[in-house]
């Protein structure tokens, strides 16, 4: 702990995640068109009816989600679907659950539905479970352009099912407590600056590959995205300078948010700084104030001249916990049960796809461009192109 720091008692937040305390915590939710259904709707518990969950591509993030709600009990975690069958009979082997022999196979037994598949595929899986009237928890990106984004955004609505996205940062507890702050007025935010570096483009062997991803912003970045309209609120415009330095796409960008609020942030990502500690962090600075956080591990804060720093450390938690994944999984059964709103809407989905897609055109025009104003025909990814 540096010099001055302390560590003091946590305020009062949402509850950390815990499996066994079910009670909604949906501080700060966006509530978007696909909420509905938990106002409206019975929830199936009062018919009766138990909460089957399927999961679609068990790769790494399928397996994240398998585990943690193999230990929710208000869920039955029932089949899983991979194009590669043994990966699906592996999990499904590991965390109990049938292994589906086709995502049609799937749809029939279960009623929700996690999306785990490559970014590629999400628009077109996702709009088979939508179609089939389950509902989804797809993993981020939304979509990889905005005419994509429109189009699932306008199933999504007009399905009445619930639609989550995966932005699990939200729910990181570095950043409930930074969010927190906000809402409570006690950071007033009046300057920011951040950063969300990738060590390399090396790992997964498609990471690269700006086909497969998207673009290097829908890659980890996009993270970054969410959280700033979620903080901040919307993006007025956004002006861009970006680099390429490998692999023939845009990977290194120096980005200027102005937000509707009148406060401006300025955002670096890189995608080859090696997975030098920390490679994600942002600094909120209000009146003689400072919040600072180490990727999903500690946050510290200053607040007043004569202040000193305290810290909250999260480093002991599982990653499961510090990463967010745990509370979005559980505010996914929350939302299906009828006792709190989704939170993450495909609404939220679609505006950090328009950001993107600004940020682009933003570094492509060389000037200034509003999300609102974004073109459909998309921007990303576009190679070799340097500034
Ligand atoms: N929210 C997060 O922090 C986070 C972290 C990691 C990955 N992700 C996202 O999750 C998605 C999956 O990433 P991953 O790291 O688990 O990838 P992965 O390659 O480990 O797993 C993907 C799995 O999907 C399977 N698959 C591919 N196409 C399919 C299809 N049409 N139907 C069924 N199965 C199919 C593959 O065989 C593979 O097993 C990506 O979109 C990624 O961006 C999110």
């Amino acid at each position: 702990m540096a010099t001055g720091e302390r560590q003091a008692p946590l305020p009062q937040l949402n509850p950390l995640p815990d499996l066994d305390c079910v009670g909604p915590s949906s501080e700060g939710a966006s509530v978007g068109p696909s909420v509905d259904w938990w106002r409206e709707q019975p929830a199936l518990e009062k018919w009766g009816m138990s909460f089957k969950i399927g999961i679609v591509g068990a790769g790494g993030i399928g397996g994240i989600h398998a585990a943690i709600l193999a230990k929710d009990s208000r869920i039955q975690l029932h089949s899983f679907f991979d194009v590669e069958a043994t990966r699906a009979q592996s999990i499904a082997s590991r965390f109990g659950g049938h292994a589906a022999r086709s995502l049609e196979e799937l749809l029939q037994q279960c009623n929700a539905v996690f999306v785990c598949t490559p970014n590629t595929t999400h628009e077109e899986v996702a709009i088979k479970v939508l179609e089939a009237g389950k509902h989804v928890f797809c993993e981020k990106p939304f979509a990889l352009n905005l005419k994509s984004a429109a189009r699932l955004h306008d199933r999504a609505m007009r399905s009445g099912v619930i639609y989550q996205v995966g932005h699990n940062r939200r729910f990181a507890p570095v950043y409930k407590v930074l969010k927190q702050a906000i809402e409570s007025s006690e950071l007033q935010p009046l300057s920011v600056h951040a950063k969300m570096n990738r060590g390399e483009l090396v790992n997964p062997p498609w990471v690269w590959n700006a086909s497969l991803t998207g673009g290097f912003l829908y890659e980890t970045p996009v993270h970054m995205f969410d959280l700033m309209t979620f903080f901040f609120g919307r993006v007025e415009w956004v002006e861009v300078s970006a680099r390429s330095h490998g692999h023939g796409e845009l990977d290194d960008f120096s980005i200027l948010l102005s937000f509707e609020s009148g406060l401006q942030a300025t955002m670096k990502t890189y995608a080859h700084a090696s997975w030098h500690f920390p490679f994600e962090r942002f600094e909120v600075y209000g009146m003689h104030s400072t919040y600072e956080t180490f990727e999903m591990e500690r946050i510290s804060f200053t607040k007043g001249l004569e202040s000193r720093t305290t810290s909250y450390d999260f480093s002991l938690a599982s990653m499961h916990e510090k990463w967010g994944y745990i509370e979005e999984d559980r505010l996914f059964v929350d939302a299906l049960e009828g006792k709190s709103p989704v939170p993450v809407t495909a609404e939220d989905g679609y505006n950090v796809v328009q950001l993107i897609e600004a940020c682009y055109q933003s570094a492509r025009d060389g000037r200034r461009m509003s999300p609102g104003l974004v073109s459909k025909k998309s921007a990303a990814p576009f190679a070799t192109q340097k500034r």
